[in-house]
C-alpha cells in the first residue's frame, strides 16, 4: 500500500482545514443548538468542489481521489460533523450510486447538479421495519408499464428536507427477496411525495433527519438504477463506500477533540503546573494520538484500496468500527480533560462528544460492521 500523501493532497486538506476553522467554526455552536441546516455552509463547499470530490469533472465534480476525501472529511468533521453528514451522503451515496451504476440520462439531469453542489442529493434506504435488516423492505415500487408505482415510508432520512434528489430502495417483487429490491431516483415535488416530521436529535443537530412518505407516486421507468433486481446490491456497494465517509467522519471528530484537549492542557494549571505536566494527563493524550493515527491508516487504507479498484467491504467496516469506538472514548475523554469547561456548549468538546455517536450506528451500526469482517474472514 502507499499512501505517501502528494501536494494536490496536501493542497486539499489545507482548503478543507482553512474553511472549517474560518468558516465553519463561527456558526457551529449557534447552529447546533438552532438546529439550523448549513444551507449557505454547503453552497459555499459546493463552490470549492467539495460536494463531488470524487465525481468525473465532465460531471461537474472535483475528479479527485478517495485519499482526497478522507482528508477533507476529517478537516470539516473536526468542526462541524452536521456538514460533514450533508457532504458524506452527497458524495458518497448519492453521486458515487449514481456515476457508478446511473445511465448517461440519469447522469447528466441527476449528476451533474449534485456534483457541482447545486442541488443536494439523499439515500433512502431505511424504513420504521427494516434497519439493519435492510433486505425486510416494506416499501413498494409496482411495474405498471412506463412507470413504477411507490408506497410506503422511509425514515432517518439525512438531507431529507434538504434534498432535491432522492434515491430510493424499494421492493419491486416480495417473491424474489434480495433480488426483488430496485433502487430509484424520486424528485421533490412528485406528486404523493411528502416530507415528513424533522427529527430532534442528540448529536449532528444542524443536518436535517425527515421521515418521507411515498403516497401512490409515479416514478418514470427511466429513474431505475441498473438491471431489474440490482436495488439491494447497489445499496450494498454504495455504503461501503459510504462507510469510509463515515469513518473519516468519525475520525475528524476524535481528532478535532483531541486537538482540542492538547491545547487546553497547556493552558489549565492545576497544582502550580500545567495539567499536561501531570502524567493522568499526558497518557491520555499519548492513547489519543495512538487510536487517532490507527483510525486515520484504516481510512486512508481503504480509500487506497478503493482507488486502485480492489475489494475494500472489510476494510471500510474495519475503518468504520475502529474510528467511532475511537471518536466515543476519545470524545468522553477530552471532556475530562477540559474539567467542568468541558461540560459546557462554548469548549466545543461536549458537541463533538455528542456527536461522536451517530458514527457507531448510521450506515450501519458497529455490530453490522461486524457482520460483514466476520463474515469476510470466515468465508
Ligand atoms: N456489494 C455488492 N453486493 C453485496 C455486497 C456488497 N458490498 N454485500 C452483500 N452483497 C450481496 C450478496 O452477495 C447477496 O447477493 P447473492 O444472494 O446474489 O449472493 C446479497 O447482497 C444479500 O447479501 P447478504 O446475504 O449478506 O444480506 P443480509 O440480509 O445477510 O444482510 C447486512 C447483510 C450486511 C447486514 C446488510 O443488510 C446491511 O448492510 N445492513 C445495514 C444497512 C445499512 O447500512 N443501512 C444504512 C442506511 S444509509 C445511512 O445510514 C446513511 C446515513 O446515515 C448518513
Ligand atoms: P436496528 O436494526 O433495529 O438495530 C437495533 C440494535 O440491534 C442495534 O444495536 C443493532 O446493531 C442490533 N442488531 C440488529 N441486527 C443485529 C444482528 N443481526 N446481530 C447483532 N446485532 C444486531 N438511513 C438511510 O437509509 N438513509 C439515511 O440518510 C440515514 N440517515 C440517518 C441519520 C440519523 C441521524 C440516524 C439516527 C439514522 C440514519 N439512517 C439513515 C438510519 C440508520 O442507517 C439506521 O438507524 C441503522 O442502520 C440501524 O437501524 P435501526 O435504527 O432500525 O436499528
Amino acid at each position: 500500500m502507499n499512501i505517501e500523501l502528494t501536494e494536490e493532497h496536501l493542497a486539499v486538506r489545507d482548503a478543507a482545514r482553512d474553511f472549517a476553522q474560518n468558516v465553519l467554526k463561527p456558526g457551529v455552536i449557534d447552529r447546533d443548538e438552532q438546529q439550523r441546516f448549513p444551507a449557505e455552509e454547503i453552497k459555499q463547499l459546493g463552490e470549492l468542489g467539495f460536494m463531488g470530490m470524487m465525481v468525473d469533472p465532465k460531471y461537474g465534480g472535483g475528479g479527485m481521489d478517495t485519499i482526497s476525501y478522507v482528508l477533507a472529511m476529517e478537516e470539516i468533521s473536526k468542526v462541524d460533523a452536521s456538514c460533514s453528514v450533508v457532504m458524506s451522503v452527497n458524495n458518497s451515496l448519492y453521486c458515487w450510486g449514481i456515476e457508478k451504476y446511473g445511465t448517461e440520462e440519469q447522469k447528466q439531469k441527476y449528476l451533474v447538479p449534485a456534483a457541482k453542489g447545486e442541488a443536494i442529493g439523499a439515500f433512502c434506504l431505511s424504513e420504521p421495519e427494516a434497519g439493519s435488516d435492510a433486505t425486510s423492505q416494506r416499501t413498494t415500487a409496482i411495474d405498471k408499464g412506463d412507470y413504477y408505482l411507490l408506497n410506503g415510508t422511509k425514515n432517518w432520512i439525512t438531507n431529507g428536507g434538504s434534498a432535491s434528489y432522492y434515491i430510493v430502495i424499494a421492493q419491486t417483487d416480495v417473491e424474489k427477496g434480495h433480488k426483488g429490491i430496485n433502487a430509484f431516483i424520486v424528485e421533490k415535488g412528485m406528486e404523493g411525495f411528502v416530507v415528513g416530521a424533522k427529527e430532534n436529535k442528540m448529536g449532528i443537530r444542524a443536518s436535517d433527519t425527515h421521515t418521507l412518505l411515498f403516497n401512490d407516486v409515479k416514478v418514470p421507468k427511466e429513474n431505475r438504477i441498473g438491471e431489474d433486481g440490482f436495488g439491494f446490491k447497489f445499496a450494498m456497494s454504495v455504503l461501503s463506500g459510504g462507510r469510509i465517509g463515515i469513518a473519516s467522519q468519525a475520525l475528524g471528530i476524535a481528532s478535532g477533540a483531541m486537538e482540542l484537549a492538547i491545547a487546553y492542557s497547556k493552558e489549565r494549571e492545576a497544582f502550580g503546573k500545567p495539567i499536561h505536566q501531570h502524567q493522568a494527563i499526558a497518557f491520555k493524550l499519548a492513547d489519543m494520538a495512538t487510536d487517532v493515527e490507527a483510525s486515520r491508516l484504516l481510512c486512508l487504507r481503504a480509500a487506497w484500496l478503493k482507488d486502485q479498484k480492489i475489494n475494500f467491504d472489510k476494510e471500510s467496516a474495519m475503518a468504520k468500527v475502529f474510528a467511532s469506538k475511537t471518536a466515543m472514548w476519545v470524545t468522553t475523554e477530552a471532556v475530562q480533560v477540559h474539567g467542568g469547561y468541558g461540560f459546557v456548549k462554548e469548549y466545543h468538546v461536549e458537541r463533538l462528544m455528542r456527536d461522536a455517536k451517530i458514527t457507531q450506528i448510521y450506515e450501519g451500526t458497529t455490530e453490522v460492521q461486524k457482520i460483514v469482517i466476520s463474515r469476510s474472514i470466515l468465508k
